[in-house]
């Protein structure tokens, strides 16, 4: 077989087809770019070997099987060629055209785009039956799922080949139609230009988002960590296909996303991106936080604890906290006190439960359901001490702590919840199954739990709930609560069986 284009991607997937067993023929007509292709592969393949996960004999034989070539022309006699270059239609047509002419009629030739139509990859050539996507994540030695692209043109026997190709080399292949993003980009890119869009509005800091990701939902990585691993120009490129094709303020890219990227900080790939993977640069002046909590008083006694729940945290959570806060050595009263906490639910504002006397002391405290972190809710009369000294409460019971202001859902919430609004729509529009919706998550991008899983723990009432005051409060469309969402909440039903709905 032959891979052509060894960007990061591309001698990815060579490592992946070599440590298979089969042999690559790794093309990249530009030749300093071959030799860093090259390079990364066999750095990869050291790392592998320095965890003990491939023996010096095993990485030698792996490098045996791949023959660098700088000429299309090499992949002359190969049964399958895997396309891995620049995501631009005229460059990709272009190398489909030259694989035309340069391979044997009944080699499958394979795109792995992320986001153009395969159809019209496939238009130029004299055998588009016999063309197909195979999209790869990232890292893709460690991404468990491919996503095999069905395109109208495919031959079903081409399709067949590759789902077997993938579980050959020990991937999980989800078969999609040919839709802008297929399954798993096009839902987790507007939840990562969601993510650009709360860090440019100051809604909270580059670290508080990834950490709410991280801790609060349990995710591999923060969005913002994430943007710098795909590349914030690769994104910024599917973004403008999703947008084309869907339209919708979930797709139209955050113009914070276009100006880095404009400004070349595309990520680990440039050495920066939303964070700096250099030695001695300073941190970039667009990512300050906004809330910076600055008051120095250790001290905090006693805390006031007053049920903000209009729906769901309730007197259990409050009498949870309470327990926690005492344990800490805190004590929880009615009178006097150094900090006024509002046991707060996503769905509900701090302010209206804050007391008149003491809106400056009032802030809202949430523990997502991990029980990890602490989400400290500022409202609009809190002040910044308060703010710090419930960060400092919070840091002694043991809590990753993150800022965000009176807004539904909070930080963790308002990153998940329209996503999980997104993965609903999904299967609304009869595009995938609740099943492959979350095998594509859990393989492709590493979560633990698939959106439609996390939906059935969280429950359809509770989600459709939280979006609907996002939707009020914001009067984005993108909020409103799907309608198949509203049916589940209605019938309390869950995606899967087995899960809750409510
Ligand atoms: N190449 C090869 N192997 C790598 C690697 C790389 N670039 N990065 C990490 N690994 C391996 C490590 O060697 C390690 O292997 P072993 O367990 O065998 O020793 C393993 O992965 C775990 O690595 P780490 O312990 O260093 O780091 P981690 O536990 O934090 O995991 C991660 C790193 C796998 C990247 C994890 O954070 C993760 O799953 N993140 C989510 C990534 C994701 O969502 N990818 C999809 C993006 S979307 C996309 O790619 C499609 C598109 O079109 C844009």
């Amino acid at each position: 077989m032959a891979v052509i284009g060894l960007g990061t991607m591309g001698a990815g997937i060579v490592e992946v087809f070599a440590r298979a067993g089969l042999a690559v023929t790794a093309i990249e007509v530009d030749r300093a770019a071959l030799a860093r292709g090259m390079a990364a592969l066999d750095a990869s393949l050291s790392k592998a070997e320095a965890r003990g996960r491939l023996t010096a004999g095993e990485r030698d034989q792996v490098l045996g099987r791949v023959t660098a070539a700088a000429d299309l022309a090499a992949a002359a006699s190969a049964g399958l060629v895997v396309e891995v270059v620049p995501e631009r239609m005229d460059i990709k047509r272009q190398v489909f055209a030259e694989l035309d002419r340069a391979c044997r009629p009944e080699a499958v030739l394979v795109t792995n785009t992320s986001s153009l139509p395969v159809t019209a990859i496939a238009a130029g050539t004299r055998h588009p039956g016999r063309v197909a996507g195979m999209h790869f994540f990232n890292p893709a030695p460690v991404m468990r799922m491919v996503e095999v692209v069905a395109a109208v043109q495919t031959d079903p026997a081409t399709t067949e080949t590759l789902t077997g190709l993938v579980r050959s080399i020990g991937k999980t292949p989800v078969v999609v139609t040919d839709r802008a993003g297929f399954v798993a980009n096009a839902l987790l890119l507007p939840y990562l230009n969601h993510a650009v869009s709360l860090l440019a509005a100051g809604y909270a800091t580059r670290e508080d988002i990834d950490m709410a990701a991280r801790v609060g939902l349990g995710l591999p990585m923060g969005p913002l960590a994430l943007l710098d691993l795909i590349g914030l120009d690769t994104s910024l490129a599917i973004l403008e296909v999703l947008d084309g094709e869907f339209g919708g303020a979930r797709f139209a890219p955050a113009p914070l996303l276009r100006r880095m990227t404009e400004a070349g900080r595309i990520g680990r790939k440039s050495g920066r991106g939303f964070y700096d993977y250099g030695q001695d640069s300073p941190p970039p002046a667009v990512l300050t936080p906004t809330i910076q909590p600055n008051d120095s008083r250790p001290i905090l006694s006693s805390v006031t604890l007053i049920d903000g729940a209009a729906d769901h945290a309730g007197p259990a959570a409050v009498a949870t906290l309470a327990e926690m806060i005492g344990a800490a050595g805190v004590s929880v009263t009615a009178g006097e006190s150094d900090l006024v906490v509002v046991v707060a639910s996503p769905g509900a504002a701090v302010l209206p439960a804050a007391p008149a006397d003491r809106a400056a002391d009032t802030v809202g405290m949430h523990v997502p359901g991990g029980g990890r972190l602490a989400e400290v809710i500022s409202t609009v009369a809190s002040s910044a001490g308060a703010a710090a000294r419930a960060a400092a409460l919070g840091r002694r019971l043991g809590l990753e702590v993150v800022h965000c202001p009176d807004r539904p859902g909070f930080l963790a919430g308002a990153l998940l919840y329209p996503h999980l609004n997104d993965a609903v729509r999904m299967v609304q529009d009869g595009y995938a199954s609740a099943a492959d919706v979350d095998a594509a998550m859990t393989l492709g991008c590493g979560y633990p739990r698939g959106p439609l899983a996390m939906l059935d723990d969280i429950g359809a009432g509770r989600v459709h709930a939280v979006l609907a005051s996002m939707h009020a409060r914001y009067g984005d469309p993108a909020f409103a609560p799907a309608a198949l969402l509203a049916d589940h909440a209605t019938a309390g039903l869950a995606f899967h069986s087995g899960g809750s709905g409510q």
